[in-house]
């Protein structure tokens, strides 16, 4: 078999990213050590407000030949509102990556684990288990529009939907692939055909046409308003989600909240084509109110790696991760503050790369 070697860029970022970054790094040695893999790491100081404060500007000019072709990249957080305005911050950074490496994919799982309460009454560990699949480059968030006669009463604004068959076949080939591979293989759509009469039509036809391909997927579909509801109300329902960029906005902060904490939860910007490097990162900020006093939960950093290892093939070494992951949330000596535990970031990083073993 072929040698098993990744290399990744390493990018801490600001705050709490630079001190989750290294628990999710001990844990990803830990299991390239334990399944017979290496990682290469290749850590980058740009994308965070102190390069900004040095060079004016949150990543060098050719911030894409020092990246180089890495197979993946490992993203902790970026923003310092203080110094740096969060549109500057995220703008010159992350939604760089998104865009010049074509991660058309934004992936989140929403699992209710051990140890983190759930907001839902009555909802216990695995009984919510699903991921959100968003569309990331197209749809609502478009740049088709523009305002006319500004600041008098005959004011007109427009923006457009674009939808292109390219932009949502491989979204939703994307989430039949992930649902396939599960055991409920069950797909639902998010969508708003009865009220959005000619963008979410196309969409449910697409949807139909490549359900056809999957014929062990199931496949149903709900508008987005009792979607939202029935997250909430039955969440036991869903596994796969796949929807358009503004409604898989939103379904991916709701899903991941009714599963408890931000601390816990990671996210794959995914480019499934592999024409370049996906990203993986936790959903949190970087947290400034907690920055710098070792509290914050490593958690979200290390299922993220959980999540990038097993889009690089090392599917057993990244369920191994969340078992890990599992045991540890349940001790509340081994969890953080934020799920009332007693742990610092450091403990809790090296009881999962222990519990690894
Ligand atoms: P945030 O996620 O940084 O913090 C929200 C709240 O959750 C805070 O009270 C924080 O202490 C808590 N929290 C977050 N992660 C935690 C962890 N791992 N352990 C324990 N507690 C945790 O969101 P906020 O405050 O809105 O944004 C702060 C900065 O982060 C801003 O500059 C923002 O733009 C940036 N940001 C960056 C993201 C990214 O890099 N993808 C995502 C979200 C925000
Ligand atoms: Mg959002």
């Amino acid at each position: 078999t072929a040698p098993r070697n990744y290399t990744i860029s390493v990018i801490p970022g600001d705050g709490i990213g630079t001190e989750v970054m290294p628990e999710g790094i001990r844990v990803l040695e830990k299991a390239a050590s334990l399944y017979g893999f290496t990682i290469e790491q290749q850590w980058h100081d740009f994308a965070c407000c102190d390069y900004y404060a040095k060079h004016g500007q949150m990543m060098p000019d050719d911030w894409k030949a020092r990246i180089g072709s890495p197979d993946a990249i490992f993203f902790g957080a970026v923003g310092w509102p203080d110094t740096v305005p969060d549109h500057i911050s995220l703008w010159g950074s992350l939604l760089q990556f998104r865009r010049e490496y074509d991660q058309y994919v934004n992936l989140r799982p929403a699992r209710l684990m051990p140890g983190v309460p759930s907001p839902l009454a009555g909802r216990g560990p695995g009984s919510i288990d699903m991921w959100i699949v968003r569309e990331n480059t197209e749809g609502e968030y478009s740049s088709v529009g523009g305002r006319m006669y500004p600041g008098t009463k005959r004011e007109i604004v427009i923006q457009e939907t674009v939808m292109s068959r390219h932009g949502v076949d491989r979204v939703l080939r994307y989430a039949f692939d992930l649902a396939q591979s599960r055991d409920a293989r069950h797909l639902t759509s998010a969508t708003k055909s009865n009220g959005i009469a000619i963008t979410m039509p196309f969409w449910d036809e697409r949807v139909e046409e490549m359900a056809k391909a999957y014929p062990e997927v199931r496949t149903d579909k709900y508008h987005i308003d009792i979607l939202t509801a029935q997250f909430v109300m039955n969440p036991d329902r869903f596994d796969v989600v796949v929807a358009s960029n503004l409604f898989g906005d939103i379904l991916s902060d709701l899903g991941p909240a009714c599963t408890g904490t931000i601390g816990v939860a990671p996210s794959g910007n995914i480019n499934p084509d592999r024409t370049g490097p996906s990203l993986f990162e936790p959903v949190h900020g970087s947290a400034p109110d907690i920055a710098g006093k070792g509290i914050a939960n490593p958690i979200g950093q290390i299922w993220s790696a959980s999540m990038m290892l097993e889009h690089l093939g090392e599917v057993e070494a990244g369920k191994a991760i969340m078992r890990a992951i599992e045991t540890v949330l349940a001790d509340p000596k081994l969890r953080t503050a934020d799920l009332k535990g007693e742990a610092d970031t450091v403990t809790c990083g090296k009881a999962v790369a222990d519990a690894l073993s």
